[in-house]
Formats: C-alpha cells, structure tokens, sequence
C-alpha cells in the first residue's frame, strides 16, 4: 500500500512507452529505495546521509509525498552548526558525522525550504523549532573533522536556520564570486581553492538562485525590508559573475587559488563545463542570450549523441596543468573527470525546459533513459546494466564508451524524475495547486497525465495540434476555464478533467 500510494500519485501517458515506465514507478522507486532508505548500492555501501544528496532527493516527491520532504529538511536542518556550516555528511542513528569546508552543502538548506514552501504552501515549516549543533569551528590548519556532535541548547527557527546558512555561505574572492572552498557541488575539485581564494562561477548561480528564494521566504514572511536586502545582494552577484565568469561563448566554470581559468578555452583542460552553463539558465539570473549560447556551446562540445554520453566537462584533466584535486586520480573520460556524470546530465536537460526548448530537453531524457540505452543486445552488451534504474556515470573514453558506471546510488534519479515530470511535462505544484505548462518536443500532439490525490483525482488532457515547444493557449477545468494561480487539488473531491491546449495565437492583423 505504500508503494501503491507514492508510485501511483503521477501517472503518465506520453508517446515515448519507456518514459512512462520511468516516470511512473522506477525512478521514484530508485530515490525512495536506494537513496532514502537503504542509502546504498554496489558501488557505494555509505548508509550515510549525504547533506546536499538527499536534500536534493527528496524534492522528486513534492506531490507524492510532501511529508517525507518536510520530515528531511527538518532532519538535515539539526545537522547544522551554530555557525552556519554543516556536516557534509552524517551516519544515522547516532549522527556522527563529518565537518568539512566546503562551500555548496549548507544552501542546499535554504534552496530545498524554499523549493517546498513554493511548492505545497506549508509556511508552518519555517517556524518549526530545531536544535543546531555545538562544536569548535575547525581550526585553520583543519580542513575537516569527523566525530559525534552534540545538539547546542535550545531550538531555533527553520527560518533561521536558512537564514545562517546563507550569511555564512554568502563569500565573496577577489573577483565578487563566491570563494569554491575545498570544493563546491562537484566534491573532486578539491584543490581549486583549498588556500582559500579560489572562487566558483557554478557557486554564484547556485547562491543567487538560492538567495532568491530566501527573498521570497521573507516577503512571505511579511518582511518585505529584508527580502529587498537580499534581492539587491542577488543582483549585485548577478553582475560579478556576468563580469568575472563570461568568457565570449560559454561561462567560465571557476578560479583557482592562483587566478588560473578553469573552463575556458585558454584552461589546461576542462575548457567548458556543463553545471556552470545550465545553472546560468537554471537559476534564470544568466542574461538570457549568453544562458543560450552557452547551453549551444554544451551540446556542442559535451553532448555525444552518437556515443550516447552528455560529458560533464571537456577534455579531461590530466597530469599536466594545475592540480584540481583528486578528480584527477579517475581515469580521463571517466566519472567526473569527462565522463557522463548523469546528475548533471539532467541539469542540461532542466536548463533546456527553462529556456524553453522542449526538443532538446527531451533529447537529453532519451539519452539518460537506461530503457532505451539497453534496448537491444548491443546495447545491453555496451551499457552492461540493468536497464530500469538510472547509473550515476557513464564512461565516455575508449574502449568503455557507454558503459554504465556507478550504479542505483545516485542524485541523478531524483533529477531525471523532476526532469520528465516537472520540467518537460510541466506538471508542477504551486501553493499546493496543480500548474500544467509543458515545454515538449514539437513532434509530440499531446499526452496525458494522472494526478491522484486524498480524495480524488485530475486527469490531464494535454493538445498540441500545432506541433509548438511550449506556450499554452488554453486550460479547461471540467469544461470550464480553470483558476490562473492552478487546479486547488486539496480541494478535489472525486474525478475532474483538465484540458490544455499548446499553441501561438495569430496576433491581430492591424487594420
Ligand atoms: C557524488 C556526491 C555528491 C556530489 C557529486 C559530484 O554524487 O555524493 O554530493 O555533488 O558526487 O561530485
């Protein structure tokens, strides 16, 4: 009964039957099996909770199950010290766990609050009381330390809790990007910043969008001051990582303690990185023409289709250059190191749905999709897994090419759902309504949905007569034209219909 409820939440009847079998059970199942529950799979026998990991997990279960979202956040939120930071990851029951300096994990916090109160409207979670923990910060000689924390007195506000995360990860190097650390969302580059001033072009995307979003918290909050302060911080980032990270076709992907470029055409190796692309997009705070011409510059130099890989970055490091950490030790084309990291994978996918373009955005899903990558024995003797669970990696280097690496235990299941369901199929949760606004490819004529919920159900209709990407014309709830702000699904009560009509309306002929 469990499964049925969470699996059966989205059903969905697009014209590609394998996205279907993705969609409606086996990538939930992935995230809820693997990465909530177990937190295992062959390659990875952790039973840790990563911080930024499963917070990003569990945003694939907004609609089916909102609970488990907010029981995480509260969760992750009492793993954080009273300085901000956070443990990078801890081992329940006892929650010994490890301090570490880098810089991404603690937003994850404030980004994932914001992303749930968006979705279901639950204010209240941000009042809800939790501990931090106590601890020495670590020493300047220190780069991390492991051991057991003990919860400090008192509780304070979830609020506050995001609130401290981004004061504290709110860092700014010499150029007005945020300093990388030992390392930001890609934990191999461990060496890029390690002395302290090496700074992130990914990082400036990823903490304005999340600083965005605490705005918002605020302004709900009913402190419109502070969501003013830090929309105003936003744009002043905005423009430092347009300034610094802009490098005529593509955005550089960070600086390393020395002032080396990484992800430019002059770098020793990753000339271009994927994550400081999509997220230019992802965030919707790169200027719109460079966001495009940098996801072109993506599928240009990293995207294989003949080889079926999305590469993270391009060409791989290697012994020469600078050292950017122990990325390097993989073999080259391997895993982070220019391989197809699949998590990232999926953010060139949402970035393309951010932007609108529905064809390629499919593409990428039909690239990640293990059915379609083990269709066949040459396929399946190529790709070697099982063919009804995402892989973590796929080689892209001789004579592995396409080879599925790491696999069942990976943040790109949670994301390749949110991939087909959110961003392709448009079905999105706002305040606890239901908003439709596909962004499919332009062969598609419609597909259909079903969204269940306590007390009823809403089927979805959507036409695309003529062969449009994205842009609706028309929503009809039961017949009639359905509310602006989406379909209150709390409220429904036995089995609706809404009807969605893609399409561009001819503008009037001036007379
Ligand atoms: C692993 C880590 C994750 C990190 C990613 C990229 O999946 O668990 O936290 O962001 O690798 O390096």
């Amino acid at each position: 009964r469990f499964w049925e409820r969470i699996l059966g939440t989205v059903s969905v009847r697009t014209p590609e039957p394998s996205m279907n079998l993705l969609l409606d059970r086996w990538l939930l199942y992935q995230v809820i099996a693997s990465r909530l529950f177990a937190r295992t799979g062959v390659y990875q026998s952790s039973g840790a909770f990563g911080y930024r990991d499963q917070l990003q997990d569990v945003l694939a279960l907004m609609p089916s199950a909102p609970e488990m979202v907010r029981a995480h956040i509260l969760d992750a939120a009492g793993r954080q010290f009273e300085a901000g930071d956070v443990l990078h990851w801890w081992h329940p029951p006892g929650g010994r766990g490890v301090r570490t300096r880098c810089s991404d994990d603690l937003l994850w916090l404030p980004y994932c609050t914001w992303e749930y109160v968006a979705a279901t409207g639950d204010d209240s979670i941000l009042s809800e009381g939790v501990p931090f923990l106590a601890g020495e910060p670590l020493g300047e000689q220190e780069s991390d330390r492991y051991g057991h924390f003990e919860p400090a007195p008192g509780k304070s506000s979830l609020f506050e809790h995001c609130r401290r995360a981004l004061e504290r990860g709110w860092t700014s190097g010499r150029r007005g990007l945020p300093l990388i650390g030992h390392s930001d969302w890609n934990d191999g580059m461990n060496r890029v910043g390690h002395q302290g001033r090496g700074e992130s072009v990914w990082l400036g995307w990823f903490l304005g969008a999340t600083a965005q979003g605490f705005a918002e918290l605020c302004r709900r909050r009913g402190d419109p001051e502070e969501a003013e302060r830090w929309s105003r911080r936003v744009e002043e980032l905005r423009a430092a990582v347009e300034a610094a990270g802009w490098g005529g076709e593509w955005y550089r992907r960070a600086f390393d303690d020395d002032g080396n470029e990484l992800g430019s055409p002059s770098s020793a190796a990753a000339c271009i990185d994927s994550i400081a692309q999509s997220w230019a997009a992802i965030s919707r705070l790169g200027d719109p023409e460079r966001a495009l011409s940098a996801m072109r510059a993506v599928d240009e130099h990293l995207v294989r289709r003949e080889d079926r890989v999305v590469r993270l970055l391009w060409p791989p490091f290697n012994e020469s250059g600078p050292d950017p950490g122990y990325i390097r030790a993989y073999p080259p084309g391997v895993r982070e190191n220019g391989g197809q990291y699949s998590h990232a994978a999926a953010w060139v996918g949402w970035a393309w749905s951010v932007i609108g373009e529905g064809d390629r955005a499919e593409e990428i899903f039909r690239l990640l999709n293990p059915v379609l990558l083990a269709s066949d024995p040459a396929g399946v003797a190529r790709y070697r897994l099982e063919p009804y669970a995402i892989a973590g990696d796929v080689y892209a280097v001789e004579p592995h090419v396409g080879r599925g690496g790491w696999n069942w235990y990976t943040g790109a299941a949670a994301w390749t759902w949110r991939l087909g369901v959110e961003g392709i199929l448009g079905l999105r949760l706002a305040d606890g309504k239901l908003v439709v606004d596909p962004c499919v490819p332009a062969h598609w004529r419609g597909f259909e949905a079903t969204i269940r919920t306590d007390r009823g159900s809403c089927e979805v209709r959507v036409e695309n007569p003529q062969g449009v990407q994205t842009g609706v014309i028309e929503r009809l709830l039961d017949g009639e034209p359905a509310p602006d702000d989406g379909v209150p699904l709390r409220e429904l009560v036995g089995s609706h219909e809404l009807v969605v009509r893609l399409g561009t309306i001819a503008a009037p002929v001036d007379s």
